[in-house]
């Protein structure tokens, strides 16, 4: 059986997936960033569920979703003033902040580890829903592990078919790609996923004055962060990224079939080895929120390859050129 998808329309949707939580069903719901497949964060056999949907390894923490920053202190411990000013700033928003757990916190939420993520997301539904379930949300991004996170309703249907109890269709995200995340256990703020909100705007908020005081993510970390894996994001066709002068080369070479994504017009393409060619947004708040539909429809074009156009290297472009370089064939 095919999971009901249902729109915002509907009144009774909120209270049905309010339901669905509080028996251990998995709920698909949108956030501004990406859509979330929502489990309740106390019960066990439904993370275990959450994570046996998405085939994650269950070492890997997921986010707890919350309503309000007063729950703060119900998930998290000796939780630093200066994640409070960021939460305060940021909450409801793309934000993700990683606390001291507290004991009652399970080890399936937070993979082992003597921390938190928390997030409350700036959607209306998600919002609602967090509001009237009353207690934490896990959520992951709406995909299977590794692979390309879902924006649309569409796209967690295509992904889970049957695995979850219902998906609550709120459109396309505004955002489209995940939350930055930032570890507050240390005595400085650690960027450890970058997103939308900016190393920049973070420094800014804390009155710090260089971007040196904000210590940034370091390969060795131990912390687990399965989008700091080598490959996620990532479609099943190969996907290289590369300057526009190779994908002119490619496309005059004509040995294998394509796809591309560019954000420039490509000159001369051949329509016979071109099995789709999409040219992205120069803005990069648009590009990111097309992206993930848009490294679907390549992947679904049946092309050998997927070629996608280095995006500039300003700050703007940070986070997308973080997802693309993990989505990119190693
Ligand atoms: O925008 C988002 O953050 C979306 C929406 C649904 O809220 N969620 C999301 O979840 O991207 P997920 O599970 O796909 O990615 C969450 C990231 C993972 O890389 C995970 O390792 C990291 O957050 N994370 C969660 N708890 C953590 C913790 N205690 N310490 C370090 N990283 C943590
Ligand atoms: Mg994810």
């Amino acid at each position: 059986m095919k999971t009901p998808v249902r729109s915002t329309i509907d009144p009774n949707i909120i209270p049905a997936a309010v339901e669905q939580l509080r028996k251990g069903e998995l709920v698909a719901f949108p956030t501004e960033t990406v859509y979330g497949l929502g489990a309740d964060a106390s019960n066990e056999k439904a993370l275990q569920k959450l994570y046996n949907a998405k085939g994650r390894p269950t070492n890997h923490p997921v986010i707890v979703h919350l309503a309000s920053a007063e729950q703060l202190n119900d998930w998290g411990a000796e939780i630093s003033d200066y994640a409070l000013v960021l939460a305060k700033q940021f909450w409801p928003g793309p934000l993700t902040l990683i606390v001291k757990k507290l004991p009652h916190v399970s080890n399936q939420v937070t993979g082992g580890q003597n921390t938190v993520g928390l997030r409350i997301p700036n959607h209306p539904i998600a919002l609602s829903l967090l509001k009237e379930f009353g207690g934490g949300v896990a959520a992951p991004s709406a995909n299977k592990y590794g692979r390309v996170s879902a924006t649309s309703a569409e796209h967690v249907r295509q992904e889970f078919s049957d695995h979850i109890a219902l998906i609550i269709d709120g459109g396309s995200c505004s955002i489209g790609i995940e939350s930055t995340i930032i570890d507050t256990t240390g005595p400085l703020p650690k960027i450890l996923r970058p997103g939308i909100i900016s190393e920049e705007e973070i420094f800014h908020c804390l009155n710090l004055n260089q971007s040196s005081n904000l210590e940034t993510k370091n390969q060795s970390t131990p912390i687990r962060v399965p989008g700091s894996d080598k490959i996620h994001y990532a479609p099943r066709t190969p996907l290289f990224v590369m300057d526009k002068g190779f994908i002119q080369a490619l496309v005059s070479d004509q040995k294998s079939s394509l796809a591309i994504l560019s954000f420039t017009a490509i000159d001369q393409l051949p329509q016979s080895f071109l099995k789709k060619y999409i040219q992205a947004s120069t803005d990069p708040a648009k590009y990111a929120q097309e992206l993930y539909h848009n490294l679907r429809v390549l992947d679904a074009s049946g092309a050998d390859k997927i070629l996608v156009e280095s995006t500039p290297h300003s700050r703007d472009w940070l986070a997308i050129a973080d997802r693309l370089s993990r989505a990119a064939s190693k």
